[in-house]
């Protein structure tokens, strides 16, 4: 389990609150989507790919070391890892953004792929996966073989509720991809969604319900 990553901080707990409460309103939502992600990015950049630079102070030359903005792509699972992308950006805005679209079916709970856009040359830079939820593992799973398709070889997953059933398949089909939880919740109901949850994320985000 070492590649699964618990963010445990007041400051998190005290958000997903907001996310969870029926009443909150989608700007809220989306608001605090973002501010989370951003706290998991603190995390996910202990493994950042750095260099070295000069900088000149006002009083001296000093080498400080930096992080390769360039050598970090990250990919929203759309529609409500897109939620998480300005979290993202706001730390680190050189960033490139690809996109994969993927929509569980609502019977089977499998993810159907609709659409994919990623910069050149994944394979050597660390490309960061974005969605808010990780129920069943499917869409996950598909994602991360989708990178690995395209030649990705260094994949970390930020995820803010995820439960057990979900965090075993991705580890048991990907071992090799750190995945960052904001909240580990305890189940799944019998339509999928996770419990206690806070609903389904993409409708929250974008007012769709
Ligand atoms: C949600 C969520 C994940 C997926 C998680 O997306 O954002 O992508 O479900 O479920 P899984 O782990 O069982 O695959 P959804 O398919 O509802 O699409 P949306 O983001 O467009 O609402
Ligand atoms: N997707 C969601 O948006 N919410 C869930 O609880 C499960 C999957």
């Amino acid at each position: 389990m070492d590649k699964v990553h618990l963010i445990n901080h007041i400051l998190i707990d005290h958000k997903i609150a907001i996310l969870r409460d029926e009443t909150t309103k989608s700007k809220q939502f989306r608001e605090v989507i973002e501010e989370i992600a951003m706290l998991e990015t603190l995390e996910v950049l202990k493994d950042a790919p750095t260099k070295n630079i000069m900088v000149k102070t006002p009083l001296e030359q000093v080498e400080q070391t930096v992080i390769k903005e360039n050598s970090i792509v990250i990919v929203p699972i759309l529609r409500a890892g897109l939620g998480m992308v300005n979290g993202v950006t706001a730390l680190l805005p050189a960033v490139k953004v690809g996109h994969i679209g993927m929509a569980r079916n609502e019977q089977t709970l499998e993810p159907v792929e609709y659409m994919c856009k990623l910069p050149e040359n994944i394979e050597d830079k660390m490309v960061i996966l974005l969605d808010p939820m990780l129920a069943t593992g499917g869409s996950a799973c598909a994602a991360i073989q989708t990178l690995k398709n395209r030649g990705a070889k260094n994949i970390k997953m930020l995820n803010i509720l995820a439960v057990p059933e979900g965090i075993k398949r991705v580890t048991e089909q990907h071992p090799d991809v750190d995945i960052y939880i904001a909240k580990v919740d305890r189940c799944l109901n019998e339509n999928g969604y996770i419990l206690p949850g806070l609903g389904d994320a993409g409708d929250r985000i974008f007012g769709t319900y």
